[in-house]
């Protein structure tokens, strides 16, 4: 099943083909698959490089491990992050390690290294659901996280299952259309809010 993006115009099928399902098949992934993913988050862009994200990862193959991890999650993210094959904690160390200076931009560059995660997920084949509903505090107790680190969001990732064998719920999620605000409402030109046509631009 693909719940494929449809573009106002052709985007790289990386892009295209990532979407977040609640609909995991329970299979496992391997430690260089698991590492390929990392690898790509490592490689993000980042203010003065300080590369401030921090991952916990506990794959499905570790029950025990899994299951703590799955504990730090809101029941609601429970329900279905429990088929994954793998849960992982995002974290941002909070200050540069160059001068002890608040680092404004850490949750920034976090974003930015999850966003390769997915890329790389996504050219595997396999598929990555983020999650704000953590519990940050009980995270911070569990895995010992330090005054200068912050517990962010938790992320499924894994294979797809066929929505046909998913409660009705969760089936709905899964084959609910998808949908994005129109390209005029993000992209402005001249002022705020004046949404940029690129009707008229050149074709690259
Ligand atoms: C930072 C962040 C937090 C999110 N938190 C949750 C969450 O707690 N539970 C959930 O089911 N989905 C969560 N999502 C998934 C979004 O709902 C999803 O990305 C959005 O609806 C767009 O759908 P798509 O990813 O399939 O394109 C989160 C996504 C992001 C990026």
């Amino acid at each position: 099943m693909t719940r494929r993006a449809s573009t106002s115009v052709p985007i790289h099928d990386v892009l295209a083909e990532r979407w977040s399902p609640v609909g995991f098949d329970r299979s496992l992934i391997g430690p260089s698959t698991l590492a390929a993913l990392f690898e790509a988050a490592r490689w993000a862009p980042s203010a003065f490089n300080e590369q401030p994200w921090r991952f916990l990862v506990a794959p499905r193959s570790d029950g025990e491990a899994f299951a703590t991890m799955l504990s730090c999650l809101v029941e609601g993210n429970q329900v279905w992050a429990k088929n994954a094959s793998a849960l992982v904690l995002t974290a941002v160390a909070t200050t540069f390690a160059r001068n002890g200076k608040p680092n404004t931009s850490a949750r920034y560059d976090l974003g930015l290294a999850v966003g390769n995660l997915c890329a790389e997920a996504t050219a595997r084949g396999l598929v990555v659901h983020q999650m704000g509903g953590v519990l940050p505090d009980l995270a911070r107790e569990i895995y010992g996280v330090p005054a200068a680190a912050e517990v962010v969001t938790g992320i499924a990732l894994g294979r797809l299952v066929d929505p046909v064998s998913l409660p009705d719920e969760l089936r709905n999620r899964d084959m609910s259309p998808r949908s994005r605000r129109a390209l005029a409402d993000l992209v402005f030109s001249g002022c705020w809010e004046n949404g940029h046509s690129f009707a008229a631009a050149d074709p690259v």
